[in-house]
């Protein structure tokens, strides 16, 4: 580790150090992204060993535990996806692309949990935005009358002063990219500059036991930009994600020391700000076309959540010497895999054949269980023959071409029960898994790809 003081040359993409310059990151690969930093000691500002070490207790494992108390936001999406509420003196980092709605949410987090009876000190820091600019938003917003502190502030030590003082609840800092220490040469939004401000601000956040939210950014690779350590110093992760030309946006727990990850927050920008969306499956099924060839309903499960999302496939002759695959909202390598299956055990030429695959709507699906629809979804393009609009697939296929159980089938069937389909086609039912057969549905069992053709006969 450098000394304090000392030049060292950092990666901005992934925080590794080299003694002197080079093009190439040899721990990511990166080109260009070293740049020249005089280490403040990483962020660990004045490290001087004072006194010897003191001998340390050691306890059972077990014990009394103490209750984690949580401040719930009243954005039940939001505190779904905390795990249950905010917990005092936790840090939560949320990024995003620009412009998907963070400075949005949190706003309206900050204001809602100000205006609680309890009387909550809610401190918004903005080192993106001026005051006005801020203020325009919370007028567009209908928030401008909340009991919100508004600050625009850049200087790190200025916020710690005036925080030490406070009796603040909620801290909002927007971003942590803008903000910056005297004592760190180097320009904010650096890896040693985030680093060490976050370093200071989390200190003080468990010092003082308010919620810490600090926004980042996010670099073209879709992950926050700055170092990876970031990630893993503070408690919980969530991303903010969207497509620019959809209207709905998804919260996403991607590490969450207080409760699941994966859990997923539905909302909706509207021109008022950000609406919970209760009913998922509604809003991305809104535009769903019945009879259409290339679409099937597929019966997805988010966190802890079943929902119901279109998937759209066009199969077309290539007009190229190697045929195209496109992928959105998918994993290209899965549809590579299920392509393959499908050429291999049910005979199809796929080889002069273009596919596209599309998430209608904009969501990212990453579960394996989508396999057996994306199939379908082919299936009916390349044979033009629609797939019925009441009916929801799910499961894995497997190399042999297969079709494997996927976790939690009766929520899948309850959700698309619920939203009116009348048909499943679902894998075989194995060991003790029983799928409740109460719901007025047909479920169609399928244990191999082979017998998916009978359904386009
Ligand atoms: P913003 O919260 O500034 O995004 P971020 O902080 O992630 O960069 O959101 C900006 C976008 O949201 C902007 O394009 C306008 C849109 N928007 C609405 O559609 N409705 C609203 O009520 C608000 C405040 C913003
Ligand atoms: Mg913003």
């Amino acid at each position: 580790m450098a000394k304090k003081g000392t030049i060292e040359f950092v990666c901005q993409t992934c925080g590794a150090a080299y003694p002197k310059w080079q093009g190439k990151c040899d721990s990511c690969g990166e080109w260009n992204t070293i740049v020249e930093e005089k280490s403040g000691g990483e962020g660990f500002s004045n490290f001087t060993p004072k006194s010897k070490g003191r001998i340390l207790d050691f306890v059972p494992l077990s014990g009394a535990l103490e209750k984690v108390e949580r401040l719930e936001t009243g954005i039940k999406e939001l505190d779904r996806v905390s795990g249950g509420g905010l917990v005092a003196g936790s840090v939560i980092l949320v990024g995003g692309d620009p412009g998907i709605g963070k400075s949005t949410l949190l706003l309206q987090t900050c204001a809602k949990i100000a205006n609680k009876a309890e009387g909550y000190e809610c401190y918004y820091i903005s080192g993106e935005e001026a005051i006005d600019q801020v203020r325009i938003r919370a007028k567009r917003l209908e928030l401008d009358q909340s009991p919100v502190k508004l600050a625009s502030a850049t200087g790190v030590k200025d916020i710690i002063a005036t925080l030490e003082k406070s009796n603040a609840a909620v801290v909002i800092i927007d971003s942590i990219q803008t903000m910056y220490l005297e004592e760190v040469e180097s320009t904010p939004g650096s890896v040693a500059q985030v680093r060490a401000c976050a370093y200071e601000l989390i200190k003080l956040a468990k010092k003082k036991g308010f919620v810490l939210f600090l926004v980042g950014h996010v670099t073209k690779q879709g992950s926050i930009a700055g170092p990876r350590v970031l990630e893993h110093m503070v408690d919980t992760v969530l991303y903010f994600e969207g497509e620019r030309g959809h209207h709905f946006r998804i919260l996403r727990a991607v590490k969450n020391r207080y409760g699941a990850t994966d859990e997923i927050g539905v909302f909706e920008m509207q021109d008022k700000g950000l609406v919970e969306v209760e009913n998922p499956s509604a809003l991305f099924l809104a535009e769903r076309q019945g009879n259409i060839s290339g679409s099937c309903v597929f019966a997805g499960i988010e966190g802890s959540r079943p929902v119901l999302v279109e998937i759209q496939a066009l199969v077309s002759p290539t007009g190229y010497a190697s045929p195209k695959r496109a992928v959105v909202g998918w994993d290209s390598n899965r549809l590579a895999m299920v392509l393959a299956v499908l050429e291999a055990r049910c005979g199809m030429n796929l080889s002069s054949q273009d596919v596209y695959l599309n998430i209608a709507g904009g969501l990212k699906i990453s579960e394996p269980a989508a396999d057996l629809a994306v199939a379908m979804a082919v299936i009916s393009s390349l044979t033009n023959k629609p797939l019925p609009a009441d009916a929801v697939i799910f499961g894995e296929i497997g190399l042999s071409g297969e079709i494997r159980s996927v976790g939690q089938p009766n929520s899948r069937l309850k959700e698309a029960h619920k939203l009116g389909f009348n048909n499943a086609i679902t894998p075989p039912t194995h060991g003790n898994e029983k799928k409740n057969t109460s719901y007025d549905m047909n479920i169609y069992e399928i244990g191999n790809v082979q017998r998916l053709i009978n359904w386009f006969n």
